[in-house]
């Protein structure tokens, strides 16, 4: 058997249906920042239950545009963590802002949650907590202490659509939410796409001004900005899949349970998240010391395991004007070695599940002391 991790074909119901509305928008040149862009931040908008939605190019414009949007100086800190994806770090950069990091948690593998408000100084102005893999990070205390210092709380919710914080979806704790729809995403356009949240109807103003080469009106430009908007047939494939979110996610949901279930007697460890959270299983990872043996074992049958993300941020060339040593953040580090992704989709069958987990099963026996599950 040959197991997948992705199968973007089952995404599109009605394929000819949706291509003729694709033909249309081509044929009637409904190409940039048309009513197809509106409609969709408009949907995507109410789906989260948030005022505004401005679509962008990609998650990294999104994180880069809210963190212009900002108004900071380059002397300003930006807090997020070490076991996120390159392009957290990198829009941090790219912002002309200095960011600051700290160790993942070890039974969540998001932020520590204390060492983030420990490593708070006179110049951070941001938080940027990461929903990694689908897990939202836990808000409460992020909210309260950020509020309570004026630090703006600016959420990556890349890996993260729909996923929600007794009832409040991702995205909308902080005054900035940031998504991607790159196609390996949830909720995944045929290409690049991006957005970004907000309440706040000045910042989302001035985010429609960034995203749109600075200009407030046809040939005003009253700001350096970005070209970087959402395309128009990237909204209408949003638009599109956006109704089906929620059962994807529910459907990943299941796959997930029924891994654990699987695989719960074995000596491996789990992401554990906390009650009133709803993980929407971007990614599923499993812990253990024999991670590259069993990543060669299960591509060697057919199994398109991952790992995410094998070098953490600190260690990363691109950062190294930082000075982050090896030994800074264990936790991180320990993680880049040990976790394994195994192949998720809302479509997975039963028999591909038992499948992937009979070959993880077939390695693990018999190997190796138990990490202890949770
Ligand atoms: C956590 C996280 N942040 C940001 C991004 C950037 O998104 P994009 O690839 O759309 O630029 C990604 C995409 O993989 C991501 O996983």
């Amino acid at each position: 058997m040959k197991v997948q991790r992705y199968d973007y074909l089952s995404q599109f119901e009605r394929f000819q249906e949706f291509m003729a509305d694709v033909s249309r928008m081509i044929l009637d040149g409904h190409y940039v920042l048309s009513e197809e862009v509106s409609e969709f931040e408009r949907a995507f908008g109410a789906y989260l239950q948030c005022s505004y939605v401005v679509g962008v190019n990609t998650g990294t414009d999104a994180l880069l545009c809210s963190l212009k949007s900002l108004a900071l100086r380059s002397d300003h800190e930006v807090v997020t963590h070490a076991n996120t994806f390159n392009a957290t770090v990198a829009a941090i950069c790219l912002a002309g802002l200095k960011p600051v990091l700290v160790d993942a948690e070890e039974n969540t593998f998001l932020m520590n949650t204390k060492e983030a408000l420990g490593a708070i100084t006179s110049q951070t102005r941001v938080l940027l907590p990461v929903h990694l893999y689908g897990k939202p990070t836990p808000m409460q205390e992020l909210i309260r202490e950020t509020e309570k210092k004026g630090i703006h709380l600016v959420e990556d919710a890349a890996q993260a659509h729909g996923a929600r914080i007794d009832g409040q979806r991702v995205g909308t704790f902080g005054v900035l939410g940031c998504f991607s729809f790159h196609p390996s995403k949830n909720l995944a356009a045929a290409g690049d796409g991006g957005a970004i949240a907000t309440n706040e109807p000045k910042i989302s103003e001035d985010l429609r001004t960034l995203r749109a080469l600075g200009q407030s009106s046809q040939n005003n430009h009253v700001l350096p900005g970005y070209n970087s908007k959402l395309d128009s047939i990237q909204a209408k494939v949003l638009s599109w899949k956006l109704p089906s979110l929620d059962i994807w996610n529910q459907q990943r949901r299941k796959v997930a349970s029924l891994y654990r279930e699987r695989l719960r007697d074995l000596p491996l460890k789990f992401q554990s998240w906390n009650e009133g959270e709803e993980h929407v299983f971007h990614l599923f990872v499993i812990r253990t010391d024999k991670r590259d043996q069993l990543l060669n074992h299960l591509q060697s049958k057919c199994v398109d395991a991952v790992i995410r993300y094998p070098v953490p941020i600190h260690l990363q060339p691109a950062f190294s004007q930082y000075g982050w040593r090896r030994g800074q953040f264990p936790i991180a580090e320990a993680l880049a070695r040990e976790l394994l992704c195994l192949p998720i989709r809302p479509n997975l069958t039963v028999a591909e599940i038992d499948y992937v987990a009979d070959c993880v099963r077939s390695f693990l026996k018999g190997h190796g002391k138990k990490l202890g599950t949770v």
